[in-house]
Protein backbone atom coordinates (compact mmCIF):
# COMPACT_ATOMS: atom_id res chain seq x y z
CA UNK A 1 0.00 0.00 0.00
CA UNK A 2 1.20 3.29 -1.07
CA UNK A 3 0.77 6.94 0.67
CA UNK A 4 -1.62 8.20 -2.19
CA UNK A 5 -3.15 4.79 -2.90
CA UNK A 6 -6.41 6.10 -4.32
CA UNK A 7 -5.97 9.52 -4.48
CA UNK A 8 -6.65 12.12 -7.23
CA UNK A 9 -3.67 14.59 -7.99
CA UNK A 10 -4.05 18.13 -10.37
CA UNK A 11 -0.51 19.58 -11.31
CA UNK A 12 -0.30 22.29 -13.42
CA UNK A 13 2.71 23.26 -15.18
CA UNK A 14 2.69 19.21 -14.84
CA UNK A 15 4.62 19.20 -18.41
CA UNK A 16 8.05 19.84 -17.68
CA UNK A 17 10.45 20.57 -14.85
CA UNK A 18 9.75 20.97 -11.22
CA UNK A 19 5.73 19.71 -12.14
CA UNK A 20 6.60 17.02 -14.14
CA UNK A 21 9.04 15.69 -11.34
CA UNK A 22 6.39 16.14 -8.43
CA UNK A 23 4.04 14.34 -11.35
CA UNK A 24 6.48 11.31 -11.11
CA UNK A 25 6.81 10.97 -7.51
CA UNK A 26 3.05 11.94 -7.16
CA UNK A 27 2.49 8.67 -9.11
CA UNK A 28 5.33 6.50 -7.34
CA UNK A 29 2.87 7.30 -4.42
CA UNK A 30 0.25 5.50 -5.69
CA UNK A 31 -1.78 9.18 -6.98
CA UNK A 32 -3.95 8.88 -10.63
CA UNK A 33 -2.42 11.79 -12.63
CA UNK A 34 -4.51 15.15 -14.16
CA UNK A 35 -1.84 17.19 -15.93
CA UNK A 36 -2.44 20.34 -16.54
CA UNK A 37 -0.44 22.33 -19.30
CA UNK A 38 -0.47 24.63 -22.64
CA UNK A 39 2.55 22.24 -23.90
CA UNK A 40 0.38 19.43 -25.79
CA UNK A 41 3.23 17.66 -26.77
CA UNK A 42 4.91 17.39 -23.27
CA UNK A 43 1.95 17.24 -21.65
CA UNK A 44 0.25 14.13 -23.74
CA UNK A 45 3.86 12.51 -23.24
CA UNK A 46 3.59 13.03 -19.39
CA UNK A 47 0.67 11.46 -18.88
CA UNK A 48 1.19 8.74 -21.65
CA UNK A 49 4.15 7.86 -19.32
CA UNK A 50 2.18 8.33 -15.42
CA UNK A 51 -0.48 6.82 -16.57
CA UNK A 52 -2.58 9.36 -16.31
CA UNK A 53 -4.62 12.18 -18.15
CA UNK A 54 -3.82 15.35 -19.82
CA UNK A 55 -5.72 18.73 -20.10
CA UNK A 56 -4.54 21.55 -22.20
CA UNK A 57 -5.76 24.88 -20.81
CA UNK A 58 -4.40 27.63 -19.69
CA UNK A 59 -4.06 28.40 -15.96
CA UNK A 60 -5.44 31.71 -16.37
CA UNK A 61 -8.71 30.77 -16.99
CA UNK A 62 -11.34 30.33 -14.36
CA UNK A 63 -14.42 28.65 -16.85
CA UNK A 64 -11.49 26.19 -18.07
CA UNK A 65 -10.85 25.39 -14.88
CA UNK A 66 -14.94 24.84 -13.94
CA UNK A 67 -14.90 22.19 -16.72
CA UNK A 68 -11.58 20.35 -15.96
CA UNK A 69 -12.50 20.07 -11.86
CA UNK A 70 -16.07 18.71 -12.95
CA UNK A 71 -15.02 16.49 -15.60
CA UNK A 72 -12.41 14.88 -12.80
CA UNK A 73 -14.66 14.97 -10.54
CA UNK A 74 -17.33 13.01 -12.72
CA UNK A 75 -14.71 10.74 -13.95
CA UNK A 76 -12.14 9.86 -11.31
CA UNK A 77 -15.15 10.40 -8.38
CA UNK A 78 -13.11 13.52 -6.62
CA UNK A 79 -10.03 15.81 -6.35
CA UNK A 80 -7.49 14.97 -3.59
CA UNK A 81 -4.21 16.80 -4.41
CA UNK A 82 -3.24 20.18 -6.24
CA UNK A 83 0.40 21.17 -7.50
CA UNK A 84 -0.34 25.00 -8.44
CA UNK A 85 3.21 25.42 -10.33
CA UNK A 86 3.05 26.39 -13.88
CA UNK A 87 5.30 29.50 -14.49
CA UNK A 88 6.87 31.44 -16.40
CA UNK A 89 9.80 33.98 -16.22
CA UNK A 90 9.66 37.46 -17.60
CA UNK A 91 13.45 37.06 -19.71
CA UNK A 92 14.26 40.77 -18.66
CA UNK A 93 15.05 42.81 -15.62
CA UNK A 94 15.10 46.03 -16.96
CA UNK A 95 11.26 48.33 -15.84
CA UNK A 96 10.97 49.87 -19.56
CA UNK A 97 11.80 46.78 -21.11
CA UNK A 98 8.66 44.90 -19.51
CA UNK A 99 5.43 45.84 -22.31
CA UNK A 100 2.02 45.41 -21.44
CA UNK A 101 1.46 41.82 -23.58
CA UNK A 102 4.55 40.54 -21.27
CA UNK A 103 3.19 41.90 -18.10
CA UNK A 104 -0.33 39.76 -18.92
CA UNK A 105 0.93 36.62 -19.94
CA UNK A 106 3.63 36.57 -16.41
CA UNK A 107 0.36 37.68 -13.97
CA UNK A 108 -1.64 35.26 -15.70
CA UNK A 109 0.73 32.45 -15.65
CA UNK A 110 1.78 33.39 -11.98
CA UNK A 111 -0.94 34.90 -10.32
CA UNK A 112 -4.65 34.18 -12.26
CA UNK A 113 -3.00 30.74 -12.24
CA UNK A 114 -2.74 30.18 -8.56
CA UNK A 115 -5.72 32.21 -7.80
CA UNK A 116 -8.30 30.49 -9.91
CA UNK A 117 -6.87 26.92 -9.71
CA UNK A 118 -7.40 27.43 -5.85
CA UNK A 119 -10.62 28.75 -6.08
CA UNK A 120 -11.84 25.91 -8.31
CA UNK A 121 -9.73 22.99 -6.69
CA UNK A 122 -10.93 23.67 -2.83
CA UNK A 123 -14.46 23.27 -2.91
CA UNK A 124 -14.05 19.82 -4.82
CA UNK A 125 -11.91 18.98 -2.23
CA UNK A 126 -13.74 20.09 0.83
CA UNK A 127 -16.89 17.66 -0.73
CA UNK A 128 -14.06 15.00 -0.55
CA UNK A 129 -14.05 16.00 2.73
CA UNK A 130 -10.27 17.74 2.37
CA UNK A 131 -6.85 17.76 0.57
CA UNK A 132 -4.61 19.33 -0.30
CA UNK A 133 -3.18 22.40 -2.24
CA UNK A 134 0.46 22.75 -2.76
CA UNK A 135 1.47 26.45 -4.87
CA UNK A 136 4.74 26.82 -6.32
CA UNK A 137 6.38 30.26 -5.42
CA UNK A 138 9.99 30.87 -4.87
CA UNK A 139 12.57 32.00 -2.76
CA UNK A 140 12.09 35.21 -5.11
CA UNK A 141 8.59 35.52 -3.27
CA UNK A 142 10.46 36.13 -0.17
CA UNK A 143 13.08 38.62 -0.87
CA UNK A 144 14.05 40.91 -3.43
CA UNK A 145 15.17 39.51 -6.38
CA UNK A 146 17.00 41.89 -8.87
CA UNK A 147 17.07 39.72 -11.67
CA UNK A 148 13.12 39.65 -12.19
CA UNK A 149 11.19 42.57 -10.68
CA UNK A 150 8.02 41.53 -12.03
CA UNK A 151 8.36 37.46 -11.37
CA UNK A 152 9.31 38.42 -7.66
CA UNK A 153 6.11 40.81 -7.34
CA UNK A 154 4.14 37.66 -8.55
CA UNK A 155 5.77 35.15 -6.27
CA UNK A 156 5.16 37.63 -3.82
CA UNK A 157 1.56 37.46 -4.18
CA UNK A 158 1.30 33.66 -4.20
CA UNK A 159 2.82 33.32 -0.65
CA UNK A 160 0.70 36.09 0.30
CA UNK A 161 -2.49 34.23 -1.09
CA UNK A 162 -1.30 30.88 0.52
CA UNK A 163 -0.99 32.27 4.00
CA UNK A 164 -4.30 34.42 3.78
CA UNK A 165 -6.50 31.68 2.26
CA UNK A 166 -4.87 29.04 4.81
CA UNK A 167 -7.54 29.58 8.41
CA UNK A 168 -10.42 29.46 5.72
CA UNK A 169 -9.52 26.73 3.95
CA UNK A 170 -8.43 24.43 6.93
CA UNK A 171 -12.07 24.95 8.09
CA UNK A 172 -12.78 22.35 5.06
CA UNK A 173 -9.98 19.89 5.85
CA UNK A 174 -8.09 21.58 3.12
CA UNK A 175 -4.66 22.50 3.56
CA UNK A 176 -2.70 24.83 1.74
CA UNK A 177 1.33 25.34 1.46
CA UNK A 178 3.93 27.35 -0.32
CA UNK A 179 7.20 25.68 -1.96
CA UNK A 180 10.61 28.29 -2.27
CA UNK A 181 12.73 27.03 -4.40
CA UNK A 182 15.70 28.92 -5.28
CA UNK A 183 17.65 28.32 -8.72
CA UNK A 184 15.89 24.67 -10.07
CA UNK A 185 17.74 23.05 -12.95
CA UNK A 186 14.80 23.62 -15.36
CA UNK A 187 14.34 25.06 -18.88
CA UNK A 188 12.71 28.13 -17.08
CA UNK A 189 16.21 29.04 -16.67
CA UNK A 190 17.09 31.28 -19.22
CA UNK A 191 20.76 30.43 -20.97
CA UNK A 192 22.48 33.94 -19.01
CA UNK A 193 21.60 32.45 -15.92
CA UNK A 194 22.76 29.35 -16.15
CA UNK A 195 25.79 30.78 -17.77
CA UNK A 196 26.19 32.59 -14.46
CA UNK A 197 25.18 30.17 -12.25
CA UNK A 198 27.56 27.93 -14.05
CA UNK A 199 30.40 31.01 -13.53
CA UNK A 200 30.12 31.33 -10.25
CA UNK A 201 30.13 27.14 -9.63
CA UNK A 202 26.73 27.71 -7.81
CA UNK A 203 24.27 24.88 -7.63
CA UNK A 204 21.17 23.90 -9.34
CA UNK A 205 18.57 22.58 -7.09
CA UNK A 206 17.60 19.37 -8.76
CA UNK A 207 13.39 19.37 -9.08
CA UNK A 208 12.68 15.95 -7.49
CA UNK A 209 14.21 17.75 -4.67
CA UNK A 210 10.94 20.38 -4.51
CA UNK A 211 8.64 17.42 -5.53
CA UNK A 212 9.71 15.57 -2.75
CA UNK A 213 9.15 18.61 -0.51
CA UNK A 214 5.72 18.90 -2.24
CA UNK A 215 4.87 15.41 -1.30
CA UNK A 216 5.85 16.40 2.46
CA UNK A 217 3.63 19.05 2.40
CA UNK A 218 0.51 17.15 1.06
CA UNK A 219 1.13 13.95 3.79
CA UNK A 220 1.51 16.65 5.92
CA UNK A 221 -1.12 18.46 8.28
CA UNK A 222 1.28 21.95 8.41
CA UNK A 223 -0.64 25.00 6.55
CA UNK A 224 -0.38 28.33 5.48
CA UNK A 225 3.71 27.77 5.31
CA UNK A 226 6.18 28.72 2.78
CA UNK A 227 9.12 26.40 2.74
CA UNK A 228 12.57 27.75 1.28
CA UNK A 229 13.73 24.37 -0.64
CA UNK A 230 17.53 25.12 -1.58
CA UNK A 231 20.71 22.65 -1.99
CA UNK A 232 21.15 19.91 0.55
CA UNK A 233 18.25 21.62 2.96
CA UNK A 234 15.12 19.78 2.04
CA UNK A 235 12.44 22.38 2.92
CA UNK A 236 12.57 24.42 5.81
CA UNK A 237 9.71 26.63 7.29
CA UNK A 238 10.38 30.29 7.11
CA UNK A 239 9.40 32.23 9.84
CA UNK A 240 7.52 35.15 9.06
CA UNK A 241 8.24 37.73 12.44
CA UNK A 242 8.23 41.17 13.46
CA UNK A 243 5.43 43.16 12.00
CA UNK A 244 4.43 46.00 13.71
CA UNK A 245 0.89 46.18 15.05
CA UNK A 246 -1.32 48.69 16.09
CA UNK A 247 -0.08 48.75 19.66
CA UNK A 248 3.74 48.62 18.84
CA UNK A 249 3.67 44.56 19.56
CA UNK A 250 5.56 43.12 16.62
CA UNK A 251 4.01 39.45 16.82
CA UNK A 252 0.81 40.50 15.21
CA UNK A 253 -0.04 41.03 11.76
CA UNK A 254 -3.36 39.98 12.65
CA UNK A 255 -6.64 41.54 12.29
CA UNK A 256 -9.32 41.63 14.89
CA UNK A 257 -11.48 38.25 14.69
CA UNK A 258 -14.30 39.14 12.66
CA UNK A 259 -12.71 42.23 10.58
CA UNK A 260 -13.10 41.28 6.97
CA UNK A 261 -14.64 37.95 7.16
CA UNK A 262 -12.01 36.38 8.85
N1 LIG B 1 13.36 26.84 -12.25
C1 LIG B 1 13.55 27.62 -11.18
O1 LIG B 1 14.69 28.05 -10.87
C2 LIG B 1 12.40 27.97 -10.28
C3 LIG B 1 12.68 28.45 -9.00
C4 LIG B 1 11.62 28.77 -8.15
C5 LIG B 1 10.32 28.62 -8.59
N2 LIG B 1 10.08 28.17 -9.85
C6 LIG B 1 8.69 28.02 -10.25
O2 LIG B 1 8.42 26.67 -10.50
C7 LIG B 1 7.28 26.56 -11.35
C8 LIG B 1 7.59 25.56 -12.43
O3 LIG B 1 8.62 26.07 -13.23
P1 LIG B 1 9.79 25.18 -13.84
O4 LIG B 1 11.05 25.75 -13.37
O5 LIG B 1 9.51 23.76 -13.63
O6 LIG B 1 9.67 25.62 -15.37
P2 LIG B 1 9.28 24.84 -16.70
O7 LIG B 1 9.34 25.85 -17.77
O8 LIG B 1 10.09 23.59 -16.82
O9 LIG B 1 7.77 24.39 -16.45
C9 LIG B 1 6.70 25.29 -16.43
C10 LIG B 1 5.51 24.65 -17.15
O10 LIG B 1 4.37 25.50 -16.98
C11 LIG B 1 3.67 25.54 -18.21
N3 LIG B 1 2.89 26.78 -18.27
C12 LIG B 1 3.39 28.04 -18.33
N4 LIG B 1 2.38 28.93 -18.36
C13 LIG B 1 1.22 28.21 -18.33
C14 LIG B 1 -0.14 28.57 -18.33
N5 LIG B 1 -0.53 29.86 -18.38
N6 LIG B 1 -1.08 27.57 -18.28
C15 LIG B 1 -0.68 26.28 -18.24
N7 LIG B 1 0.61 25.88 -18.24
C16 LIG B 1 1.55 26.83 -18.28
C17 LIG B 1 4.76 25.47 -19.27
O11 LIG B 1 4.24 25.05 -20.53
C18 LIG B 1 5.74 24.48 -18.66
O12 LIG B 1 5.47 23.16 -19.05
C19 LIG B 1 7.01 27.98 -11.85
O13 LIG B 1 5.93 28.52 -11.12
C20 LIG B 1 8.29 28.71 -11.54
O14 LIG B 1 8.07 30.09 -11.36
C21 LIG B 1 11.08 27.80 -10.70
Amino acid sequence: MSALDGKVALVTGGASGIGLATARLLRSEGARLVIVDLDEEAGRAAAAELDGRFVRFDVAEPDRWGEAVRAIEAELGGLDIAHLNAGVATGTAVLREVGEATYRRVMRANVDGVFFGAQAVAPAMARRGGGAIVATASIAGLIAYEPDPLYAMTKHAVVGLVRSLAPQLARESVHINAVCPGMVDTPLVGEEARALMAAAAFPFIDPADVARVVLECVLGEETGQALVVQVGLGGVAYRFSGVPGPRGERAGSKPPAGLAGS
